[in-house]
């Protein structure tokens, strides 16, 4: 039974060296931070003809909030004005938006069609907004917006039922969300989506994003496609048919949308689908998570950046290979990330505790912050001109911003993500860097009651810190749930 030792137990940098070292595990920090001149992270890099400010990037955080029409709401200006105030000069497309309807994740998850134009501007014009005013400029404020499809995890219209779209059939996940042949995409469907994203780019730049994301990663439909070994079409099968339907989307944005950027979030790595494991559960805790069985699945079929033979274990060699495809094609930007929030969560948002879907850890959750940066680092080393942003950071707490500068510094990382912790602590590196404080209040302690509320139809948010979720009538629904398992 893994005992979890508590990163905030973990007060100085030695005793969390130690820790890391006692693990066998690299997660390497730095001891300046706070440098008023010349930090690492303070660094400007240029992109695209333009000046990115400094090196820390916002990841896109939903918050299932949207109308069900896929506009805004206030909760939405407010989160997408606190992304502006944490100081960050790239804006990892703000939150996930559907490029057609029946794509949608949750009923109020956003959707980029011309009737929600006005609306998703305000979005980005209320971010750049609060950050003049608390940074003074926006010229080197670059904001993206990341287009999605949720594929096999979609739930349109009702946030208890599937509506799964996939690209190809999967053992160990099609029961759990209800997908059968008939959910399988055909070749027109396929490109029909691709006009889809097309038409959302356009929006996109006409609302006056930087670049847009062809979101790649967590199990959602483009991440699997590039998964499609089983599939018999010109979509499957090889790497370079399951990479087809990204490649055609981002040629085709790069001929119609000249000017807009593209960059695409991949899980660059997965493992097979985990589950809590009954025997280390009790009547108030899920069990821990372990691998579903899969021995006789070998060779595994079903994942991208996994060993076929061993799917627990990391093989890049095809995220490499389509990475080098996407750079062919213009990509400039590059956001690392890892699994899925629906069947390996521990891996893609490192947590102490798990929401109401997952499993407790099975192991210490920095084993998964260290596969991120070292991950991240291979792929940064072999793309020196690529633009790349980490991931994972946030159960870091408060030696986040030491790992930060580090991983910047030595080129590790061009851009540190930062993700769960913006929600309780849009400063949290700006504070540490430039003024050499933390408020260690409002570091996230990755409660993960931000994804146990949507995983119940609630919306998101930080409902232990932030005070405009704590003590409302919702977290009390969130406390009530969280008693129960
Ligand atoms: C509440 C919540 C909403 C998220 N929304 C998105 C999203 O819209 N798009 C996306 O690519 N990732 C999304 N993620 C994943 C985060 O961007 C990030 O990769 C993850 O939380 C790990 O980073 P962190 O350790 O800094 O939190 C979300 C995660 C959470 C917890």
């Amino acid at each position: 039974m893994h005992v979890l030792t508590k990163l905030s137990s973990l007060k100085t940098p030695e005793l969390f060296l130690k820790h890391v070292e006692s693990l066998g595990i690299d997660i390497p920090l730095d001891t300046h931070i706070h440098q008023l001149t010349d930090s690492p992270l303070m660094n400007s890099l240029r992109w695209n003809n333009r000046t990115i400010g400094n090196r820390i990037a916002v990841q896109p955080m939903e918050g299932w909030d949207g109308t069900t029409s896929g506009g805004i709401s206030e909760a939405m200006i407010r989160r997408w004005r606190r992304f502006g105030e944490s100081g960050a000069k790239l804006i990892w497309g703000g939150e996930a938006m559907a490029v057609r309807p029946d794509g949608r994740a949750n009923p109020n998850q956003l959707i980029l069609i011309e009737a929600n134009r006005e609306g998703i501007g305000q979005l980005l014009a209320a971010l750049r907004q609060s950050h003049r005013e608390h940074w003074g400029k926006t010229d080197d404020l670059v904001i993206g917006c990341q287009l999605t499809h949720s594929g096999r995890f979609c739930r349109p219209n009702d946030h208890h039922r599937w509506e799964p779209r996939v690209a190809h059939r999967h053992p160990l996940l099609d029961s759990k969300f209800g997908v059968t042949e008939s959910c399988l995409l055909t070749e027109q469907e396929i490109l029909g989506l691709i006009d889809d994203y097309v038409r959302a780019a356009k929006l996109a730049h006409a609302i006056g994003a930087d670049f847009v994301d062809i979101k790649c990663c967590h199990g959602y439909l483009l991440h699997e496609f590039l998964s499609a070994r089983t599939r018999q079409d010109a979509f499957g099968g090889s790497l370079e048919n399951r990479a087809r339907i990204v490649l055609e989307i981002i040629q085709r944005i790069r001929k119609e949308v000249p000017g807009l950027g593209i960059g695409v979030r991949l899980s660059a790595y997965d493992s097979i689908p985990h589950e809590p494991n009954p025997e280390t559960a009790n009547d108030s805790k899920l069990g821990q998570g372990r691998p579903r069985a899969h021995d006789h699945l070998i060779p595994y079929q079903w994942g991208f950046g996994m060993n076929i033979q061993r799917p627990t274990e990391v093989d890049l060699t095809e995220p490499l290979q389509f990475i080098q495809w996407i750079r062919g094609e213009g990509v400039d930007l590059l956001n690392v990330t890892a699994g899925s929030p629906y069947y390996t969560p521990h891996m893609l948002r490192p947590a102490a505790f798990p929401p109401s879907d997952g499993y407790q850890p099975h192991e210490d959750p920095l084993l998964s912050v260290a596969k991120h940066f070292h991950v991240t680092k291979q792929i940064k080393q072999e793309n020196p001109g690529l633009l790349v942003v980490g991931s994972g950071y946030s159960y870091m707490q408060e030696h986040l911003a030491a790992s930060a500068v580090h991983n910047v510094r030595v080129g590790w990382t061009d851009f540190v993500g930062i993700g769960r912790t913006v929600l309780s602590y849009p400063q949290v590196l700006t504070d540490a860097v430039l003024q050499g404080t933390s408020q260690r209040k409002l570091i996230c302690r990755t409660f993960s009651d931000c994804t146990t509320a949507p995983r119940n139809g609630l919306p998101s948010g930080c409902y232990p810190l932030d005070d405009y979720y704590k003590g409302t009538e919702t977290a009390e629904a969130v406390k009530r749930i969280k008693s129960t398992f």
